[in-house]
């Protein structure tokens, strides 16, 4: 079987639509964040404010090469929202599975997170208008990550992963 990437902006529901997709095909799920959080032992709000950006994104890259070095069961993964800008994370995904992107509004991201103080990339003053100019700055490399794209703004859990299992031909359990 194999495995189900999901990629997308934050808040697009990566997390939540991965566990019940995960559940339903009956695989496991992992999240490159929780992944990067555990080995780490600190938030990614710490990484980011203790060793900076860039030192996140090259622990981003080595959770890929772990990945593709080891034999696991099928899963479903989530990844960051700022993973696929990496040309070397694009491929090792491609090498991972299928990858979906779960593309979604601005403004439902901003409903979203409005609230949400663990993305360190939208603590700034103006949030909304932050979150409009990285998706733009992001979108061609999701698109270029991409083997499919589903449009989830508006749509149910279980609308997005009846898609998702169409588009990778899986059978639910
Ligand atoms: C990031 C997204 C976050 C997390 C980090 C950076 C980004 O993950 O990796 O805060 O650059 O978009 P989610 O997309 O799961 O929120």
């Amino acid at each position: 079987m194999e495995n189900i990437i999901l990629i997308g902006f934050m808040g697009c529901g990566k997390s939540s639509v991965g566990k019940r997709l995960a559940g339903s095909l009956g695989m496991d799920f992992i999240d490159i964040d929780v992944l990067i959080e555990e080995k780490q032992k600190r938030t990614i709000s710490d990484i980011f404010a203790q060793d900076g950006e860039r030192a996140f994104r090259d622990m981003e890259t080595q959770c890929l090469h772990d990945l593709l070095g080891e034999k696991r069961n099928a899963y479903v993964l989530s990844v960051g929202g700022g993973l696929p800008i990496r040309e070397e994370n694009r491929q090792l995904l491609s090498k991972l599975g299928k990858v979906v992107f779960l593309r979604v509004t601005p403004d439902v991201v901003y409903k979203r997170l409005q609230n949400d103080t663990t993305r360190p990339l939208l603590q700034g003053k103006n949030p909304r208008g932050r979150i409009a100019d990285l998706m733009n700055a992001r979108r061609e490399y999701y698109e270029a990550a991409a083997s499919y794209i589903i449009d989830v703004s508006d749509k149910s859990f279980t609308d997005i992963i009846g898609e998702i299992v169409n588009v990778c031909g899986k059978e639910t359990i």
